[in-house]
């Protein structure tokens, strides 16, 4: 713990929270009358997505995070005049620059904040919340509005059966501020760079061209036997550094990219399926917006409590993965 200006520990408290998904919910079947090499059965038993939500052609991830953050500050009771400091994690950004944080502190009416994207692709809110969380505890800062917004539908091959039914687009946000008691009670950050081409977007923009592939490419496999080992072991790690032990949390909110890696990781935890919150049935894979959709979700219909204890993890191209343990 750290110590502020008047050194009395200073902790960050969740004080709202906000999402927002685009358009219709578009159905497994809807893909296949799209043209797409799938059905519903293979789709819902290999991953248990059964819709996710797809932006419209002039709708930007800076866009969609403006929405979930006004529904997070309206929570907070906050004017975004008050933020002094803004984390937007994402890997589809509007523009190579400026920041999507930056677009979002404009068009929020925002002067002089601190503000930046986080690139950590689906582990990128965890990564957004655990350095936020950071900046109140140093005392230099008390009022933070974390975002995680994604458009990945921007960057799938819809003729690669294997990636385009598994995304949707989507964005969470939510208000962190200065308070004297937790809070967030620990956070762990991990990545590993040597794998980095089993999940990627290997192509880049230069010299007014698109070099290399410019569409999401995974090694579906080798993402879900990591994806499994790595969210166990951090909330394993994290759970220890706030001294509990992982089945005392009230709720687990992984990222949700696939049932099967969600159910096997609650299994390797001991975790009841019941203090599991799963959206990725309804979202599809939303990256970096997959977290705080599900968080704002449980808020709001009333399963996390003030008091319970909650578990944030994620995990994704890098390969990054982390995790935010925190009471509400
Ligand atoms: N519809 C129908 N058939 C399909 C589809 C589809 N959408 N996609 C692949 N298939 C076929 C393949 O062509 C293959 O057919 P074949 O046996 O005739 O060659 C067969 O299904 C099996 O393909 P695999 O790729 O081996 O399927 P697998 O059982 O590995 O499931 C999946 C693929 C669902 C992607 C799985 O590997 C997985 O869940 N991996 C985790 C990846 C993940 O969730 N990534 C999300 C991003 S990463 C993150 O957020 C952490």
């Amino acid at each position: 713990m750290s110590s502020g200006a008047n050194n009395r520990p200073t902790y960050a408290r969740i004080t709202g929270t906000g999402s927002y998904l685009p358009g219709e919910p578009v159905s497994n079947p809807d893909l296949v009358a799209r043209g797409i090499d799938t059905s519903d059965e293979w789709i819902i038993e290999r991953t248990g997505i059964r819709y996710r939500h797809f932006v419209a052609s002039d709708e930007t991830t800076g866009a969609m995070a403006k929405i979930a953050s006004e529904r997070a500050l309206a929570m907070a009771g906050l004017d975004a005049g008050e933020l002094d400091l803004i984390v937007l994690a994402t890997s589809t950004p509007d523009f190579v620059f400026p920041s999507t944080a930056c677009l979002l502190q404009g068009a929020l009416g925002n002067h002089g904040a601190t503000v930046f994207d986080v690139q950590a692709v689906c582990s990128g809110f965890v990564y957004a919340l655990a350095v936020a969380d950071k900046f109140i505890r140093s005392g230099t800062h008390k009022k933070a509005l974390v975002v995680g917004s994604d458009a990945f539908s921007n960057i799938l091959d819809w003729q690669d059966r294997g990636t385009c039914v598994l995304f949707g687009d989507g964005a969470g946000a939510v208000v962190l501020e200065a308070a004297a008691a937790p809070g967030v009670l620990s956070s762990v950050l991990r990545a590993d760079g040597a794998q980095a081409d089993i999940l990627s977007v290997p192509g880049q923009v230069r010299c007014g061209r698109v070099w290399g592939d410019p569409f999401l490419r995974m090694e579906g496999q080798a993402v879900f036997r990591n994806a499994v080992r790595v969210l166990v072991s951090v909330a394993e790690e994290c759970c220890r550094a706030a001294g509990m032990e992982t089945r005392e949390i009230d709720w687990l909110i992984p990222h949700q990219a696939n049932i099967r890696i969600i159910d096997a990781t609650s299994r390797k935890m001991g975790l009841a399926r019941e203090k599991v919150i799963v959206t990725v049935d309804r979202h599809g894979n939303t990256s970096a917006a997959s977290v705080p959709l599900a968080l704002d979700e449980a808020v709001r219909d009333g399963r996390i409590r003030k008091g319970q204890r909650v578990l944030l993890e994620g995990v994704g191209g890098g390969f990054t993965w982390g995790a935010v343990l925190f009471e509400f």
